[in-house]
């Protein structure tokens, strides 16, 4: 089969030391994984997974709702609810900044639930949350898992429809739920940091649409679970939400929350966190959770241990959040086209189409810098570009070597190629 500009390939790494990968011959520094925190090759959490594993075993060889559900894994979805409610903290009795846990605006049980992955969370909550007649209105730029939970709800939901705003554009979301019916209802479905942008969504500007047009709240906290939010338990959590009292209603919170661990926490596994009543609902109807057999004790135990380093060095997401920031400045200032928030964890380079993308990236692989190359479909045709996530144990001196390379490349570059 000839190879296409956008064909696919599965490139083996044969080495990991700390930032850096071997990929054939080379070694690079991997700008291209989603380890934000460093914490994937951390001995403290590795030796929680061991000790897990020679507890618990390798699988658990079964679904949650037959014999998968363990105590390793009850205690995950406690320790969730606990960063998601800010009740975590109330051991510590002061956070990294000094402020005091903010007080959980009501009584009403939240609740956590496991599943295989994030994407497979996404599914769940897609089919299981929407009411048959319900109006979803999705951010354009939303995670394929949700575009795809959306279509399978849609496909057994003949009444449901599904509008898309323009990319974190309020005044357009306000435009499509102006014109929807408020008999039916209302679901705002969005990530709270974009994967390919690095775009953060806002809870305030959400918060005030929800309470305008009665609507609920669907978001996708994947790459801000671990960096962004207070104990880095993401944009939207339970306790820091008093900053978007719409969420709020009657003192029941009016959004759910899902995530996973394949990125700031070094495992792999999705989660939803959200009032016990639509818990509950997951449980009776999630077809992910249900046939799917429950997280392997390792990886359980790995994102726990992450989580608890995560909240006890808060220095890990400043540092990424730092090193974002610099990479967004100074490639601005060599003529780069950058996108994304500075406080986000991951920023993207855009350079046009995507012969222009692709080689971008090869020549920084030349270089010693592994960033890849994001194409349509994932993004549109004209917007293609080199995506860079930057880990919290990275030097100066490593981030210094990519605005480097970037440098020497940018010397290659005539009419937008590299030569
Ligand atoms: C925004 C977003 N949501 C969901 C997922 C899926 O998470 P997982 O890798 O755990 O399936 C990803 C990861 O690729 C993502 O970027």
């Amino acid at each position: 089969m000839t190879s296409t500009a956008f064909q696919r390939q599965l490139r083996e790494v044969t080495e990991i030391a700390g930032n850096h990968v071997r990929v054939g011959e080379r070694w690079l520094l991997n700008l291209a994984s989603n380890n934000y925190l460093g914490l994937a090759n951390d001995p403290r959490v590795e030796q929680a997974a061991i000790q897990a594993i020679q507890r618990w075993g390798t699988g658990t060889g079964s679904s949650p709702l037959l014999s998968g559900f363990t105590s390793l894994h009850q205690e995950m979805a406690r320790t969730i609810c606990g960063w998601k409610t800010g009740s975590a903290r109330l051991n510590t009795a002061e956070t990294h900044s000094g402020s005091k846990p903010a007080p959980l605006p009501s009584t009403a049980e939240i609740r956590a639930l496991l599943f295989p992955c994030g994407y497979s969370a996404n599914l769940a909550a897609m089919t299981v949350l929407l009411e048959p007649n319900a109006q979803v209105f999705a951010d354009r730029k939303n995670h394929a898992s949700l575009v795809d939970g959306l279509r399978m709800a849609k496909s057994e939901r003949p009444e449901m429809s599904t509008r898309y705003f323009r990319h974190r554009d309020f005044a357009d979301l306000e435009r499509l739920l102006e014109q929807s019916d408020s008999h039916r209802p209302r679901w705002i479905v969005t990530d709270s940091v974009f994967s390919m942008d690095g775009t953060c969504t806002r809870p305030g500007d959400i918060g005030a649409l929800v309470e305008r047009y009665n609507a609920n709240v669907l978001i996708d906290e994947a790459h801000a679970t671990g960096v962004m939010g207070s104990d880095g338990a993401g944009l939207f959590s339970y306790a820091s939400s008093t900053n978007a009292p719409g969420l709020w209603s009657q003192g029941r919170p009016k959004f759910a929350v899902v995530g996973t661990f394949s990125k700031a926490l070094a495992s792999i596994g999705g989660f939803f966190v959200g009032p016990a009543e639509l818990v509950e609902r997951m449980i009776q109807k999630a077809r992910p959770l249900i046939y799917s057999t429950s997280l392997n004790p390792g990886s359980v135990a790995a994102a726990m241990a992450a989580i608890q380093w995560t909240i006890a060095e808060p220095w890990r997401r400043e540092t990424v959040q730092r090193h974002s920031a610099t990479l967004h400045s100074e490639l601005t200032q060599q003529g780069w086209k950058t996108i994304g928030d500075p406080d986000a964890p991951l920023l993207a380079v855009v350079v046009g189409d995507h012969l222009a993308a692709q080689q971008l990236a090869d020549a920084l692989m030349e270089v010693g810098i592994w960033a890849p190359a994001i194409r349509p479909p994932t993004v549109k045709p004209q917007e293609c570009r080199v995506r860079l996530s930057p880990t919290a144990t990275m030097t100066p001196d490593e981030i210094q070597s990519v605005l480097s390379a970037f440098a020497t490349v940018s010397k290659k570059i005539r009419n937008g190629r590299v030569t």
